[in-house]
C-alpha cells in the first residue's frame, strides 16, 4: 500500500510532513510531492493549492508518477448540516460538484451531473470510510458524520448560497477540492476518502469564523489522517 495524501493549503499538510521520516521531495507542475513514511505507512503528501483544477492535477500525478494505491483528501470545510459544529468531522460517503450544471441544455442534467458520466456522486471506498470514521470518532466521540461532500470553485459565505447547495446536493459540508479528487481517483480506479474538519458554517458568519478556526480545524484533520495511516499499516 502507498497512500497519497492531498491537502489544498500549507496549514492542511504541514503537520503531516513534520511527522514523516525518510523524506524525499519531487516537484511536478509546481507542486512538491513529499514521499516518506507516516506512522509506519509509505505515503506521498502534496499541497495541491486551492480549487478543483489544482486538485485534479495532483491526483493524476499521484496516480501516474507516484503509483499510489489509495488517496485521502484532508482539510477543512464549511458545515451544511445543523448538527455539525466547528471542529466536527465529515467523512465522505461520496463527493459531488455543486457548481457543475448543464441544466439549460437539458433539465435532466441536475446539478453535479456531467453529461455522459455514469455517476453524479463519486463513491468513496467503504473500507477507507470506515477507517476514517473510526479515527475521527476515537479523537472526539460522537462528532463525526458520514455523508456527501459538495465541492466547487467558490468560498461559500452567504446563507442563500449555502441553502442552494444543500437543496441541490444534500451534502453535509462544502469545500473546494474533494469532488475533483474523487473524480480523478474514480477515473484511475483508486480507492479514496475525503476527511474534513469544520472551520465555519458556510453562511454569513463564515468570513469571521474561517480565519479564527482554520488552523485548529486543519490540525484536527491532520490528527485523524495520522490515526488513519496508523490503522492502515495493520491492513
Ligand atoms: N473551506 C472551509 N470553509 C469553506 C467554505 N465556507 N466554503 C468553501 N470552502 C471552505
Amino acid at each position: 500500500m502507498k497512500l497519497g495524501i492531498i491537502g489544498a493549503m500549507d496549514v492542511e499538510v504541514a503537520t503531516l510532513k513534520a511527522n514523516m521520516t525518510e523524506k524525499t521531495e519531487t516537484t511536478v507542475a509546481g507542486s512538491v510531492y513529499c514521499e516518506g513514511i507516516l506512522e509506519g505507512l509509505p505515503v506521498v503528501v502534496v499541497q495541491c493549492g486551492i480549487g478543483k483544477v489544482n486538485a485534479a492535477l495532483c491526483v493524476q500525478a499521484l496516480c501516474s508518477q507516484f503509483a499510489v494505491t489509495h488517496i485521502v483528501n484532508t482539510g477543512i470545510a464549511g458545515s451544511l448540516d445543523k448538527d455539525l459544529d466547528i471542529g466536527d468531522f465529515v467523512i465522505s460517503r461520496d463527493a459531488i460538484y455543486h457548481d457543475f450544471t448543464c441544466a439549460a441544455l437539458n433539465p435532466a442534467y441536475v446539478t453535479g451531473q456531467i453529461p455522459g458520466f455514469p455517476v453524479r456522486n463519486f463513491p468513496a471506498d467503504e473500507n477507507l470510510v470506515k477507517l476514517a470514521y473510526a479515527a475521527a470518532d476515537s479523537l472526539q466521540a460522537g462528532h463525526a458524520k458520514i455523508g456527501t461532500v459538495a465541492s466547487g470553485d467558490q468560498f461559500v459565505g452567504q446563507k442563500e448560497q449555502k441553502e442552494k447547495i444543500i437543496a441541490d446536493t444534500g451534502a453535509l459540508c462544502t469545500e473546494m477540492e474533494g469532488a475533483a479528487i474523487a473524480h480523478g481517483a474514480w477515473k484511475n480506479g483508486i480507492p479514496f476518502v475525503v476527511i474534513r474538519a469544520i472551520s465555519d458554517k458556510a453562511d454569513d458568519s463564515a468570513e469571521m469564523d474561517y480565519p479564527t478556526f482554520e488552523a485548529m480545524a486543519a490540525e484536527k484533520c491532520a490528527l485523524v489522517t495520522r490515526a488513519m495511516a496508523k490503522a492502515l499499516t495493520k491492513m
